[in-house]
């Protein structure tokens, strides 16, 4: 099959969902779904009684059926939850994960993929943080398991993942480096490992899915093209227009007088030489996601483009309806607000803030909010004195992060974005006196080009509307 000329961009936490993808899928371009939290994603799914019983028909599809059904009935909760009880935690996820939390992230990726690809030929694809290194292994290996044909990473430099992909189409053992802040002058190497064959027993090979790396800088991807472990497929060049996570500029960071990192000419990729590697390339961020954009990539080279912004509000996506509703509106009667917050995300990457009233976004609710870890996909792994391994998360209780060595200075203004974007879909955790967790929505510096998607009649559009109004000449 050749390279499809749009490929809807994997937007977390569960926006670019089963449905999104699926649609993308079915009219002939790349649908992409989020593996991001999608564990948790999937628990809460059947804490809610798994509105459609989708989760439980993909469990039917998983090979192994005892396995399916152990984690299902584990998390389901016949007729959903009362709307004001708590969901409860899943245990976060280590070095060495418990079986019961590397069963859950294989089948909740398997699930989300067996959905997105159900009843069609369509490709799919999915999504997932280079920095979130603890889920990887077994999550690629759940999307293959259900034939996912693209895996694309960005936020990172994701050399290793590329040989991983050959190996577990092999249901080879395979680990990885873990990135750990360590003490000075220590020498200690870190890895994950997963070995699908401790999990099920499968002879067939599986389909070795292409590789995509998102990266914002040619040099990176030259860098990738030739040393990863394996195949890069192609790239994503995507710009700091662009919707969630940005590259930070180059060289030392410079805020503009409201605070937004300062970009410069050094920060765009040179399209020459991504031509000179002579691998696919898609352009994303801004105006390659506006009405007829298609043809300025094409004509800069690359195979098409990458768009996320107009698809995380169109009907199909995970947004609470009430978030995409308030969104639209603003965009038609004002201006709506996004702001390139260098502090927001614990992962130290600048993330884009959608400035709506009663998300995080507002300072009277982020102040309001008490700082609470219980998800941690964010954390990062340190190194204590005795050389063992923790976690600690900016983002988390200030006592907390400074009892684990981190800087007091470092927890400002941090959001917790693990907690925010389950409440952007519809799964926030409902905390003591009913507080449910607030929201946060983030969308590309773009945001105002959704005018152009909104049908004259009805606030709402779908997934086919946005491609047959990218591909428009
Ligand atoms: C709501 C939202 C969530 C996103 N989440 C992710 C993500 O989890 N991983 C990722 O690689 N890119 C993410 N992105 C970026 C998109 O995949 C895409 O590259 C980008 O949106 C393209 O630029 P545009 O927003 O101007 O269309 C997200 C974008 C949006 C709007």
């Amino acid at each position: 099959m050749s390279s499809p000329v749009l490929i809807q961009g994997g937007m977390g936490v569960g926006v670019s969902n089963w449905q999104l993808a699926r649609a993308v899928s079915l009219e002939g371009q790349l649908g992409v779904v989020s593996g991001t939290m999608i564990d948790t994603v999937f628990a809460r799914r059947l804490q809610d009684g798994d509105p459609g019983e989708h989760m439980q028909r993909a469990c039917l599809n998983f090979p192994d059926q005892e396995l399916a059904e152990r984690v299902y009935q584990r998390l389901y909760v016949p007729g959903g939850k009362a709307k004001d009880a708590p969901y409860f935690s899943l245990p976060m996820m280590g070095i060495r994960p418990s079986v019961a939390s590397v069963e859950l992230t294989v089948l909740a990726n398997f699930a989300e993929v067996f959905l997105a690809k159900e009843g069609h030929q369509g490709l799919v694809g999915i999504n997932y943080l280079e920095k979130i290194q603890m889920p990887t292994l077994p999550s690629l290996y759940g999307a293959m398991l259900a034939g996912v044909d693209y895996v694309l990473m960005g936020a990172g430099i994701p050399k290793a993942i590329p040989g991983i992909l050959d190996a577990l189409s092999q249901h080879q053992k395979v680990s990885m480096k873990l990135f750990v802040e360590a003490n000075a002058g220590s020498e200690q190497d870190n890895y994950l490992s997963f070995d699908p064959g401790l999990l099920l027993q499968m002879d067939q090979p599986l389909k070795r899915p292409k590789f995509i790396a998102i990266v914002s800088s040619h040099t990176l991807a030259a860098n990738l093209a030739k040393k990863s472990s394996g195949k890069v497929d192609g790239f994503v060049i995507e710009n700091h227009t662009a919707g969630g996570h940005n590259a930070p500029p180059r060289g030392p960071l410079k805020l503009s007088e409201n605070g937004e990192p300062v970009y410069g000419e050094r920060d765009a990729a040179d399209l020459n030489e991504m031509r000179k590697l002579g691998l696919p390339f898609w352009l994303a961020g801004g105006m390659y996601g506006s009405c007829g954009s298609l043809q300025a990539a094409l004509d800069a080279g690359a195979t098409g483009v990458q768009i996320g912004t107009p698809f995380a509000f169109c009907k199909e996506s995970g947004i609470k309806d009430e978030l995409k509703n308030t969104v639209l509106q603003n965009v038609q009667s004002a201006e709506v607000g996004v702001f390139t917050d260098p502090c927001a995300s614990a992962s130290g990457y600048p993330f884009k803030v959608t400035m709506i009233e009663g998300t995080l976004a507002d300072e009277a609710v982020f102040e309001e909010r008490e700082r609470v870890c219980d998800l941690g996909y964010l954390r990062t792994p340190y190194e204590r004195d005795d050389h063992s391994i923790g976690f600690r998360c900016p983002g988390e209780p200030v006592g907390d992060f400074v009892r684990k060595g981190g800087a007091a200075v470092d927890t400002c203004d941090r959001k917790c974005l693990c907690n925010a974007l389950l409440a952007t879909i519809g799964l926030g955790q409902v905390r003591k006196e009913h507080y449910v967790e607030p929201a946060l929505v983030t969308a590309g510096d773009n945001i105002m080009e959704l005018k152009n998607f909104i049908e004259k009649d009805a606030l709402g559009y779908s997934a086919k509307s946005v491609i047959d109004k990218v591909l428009q000449h």
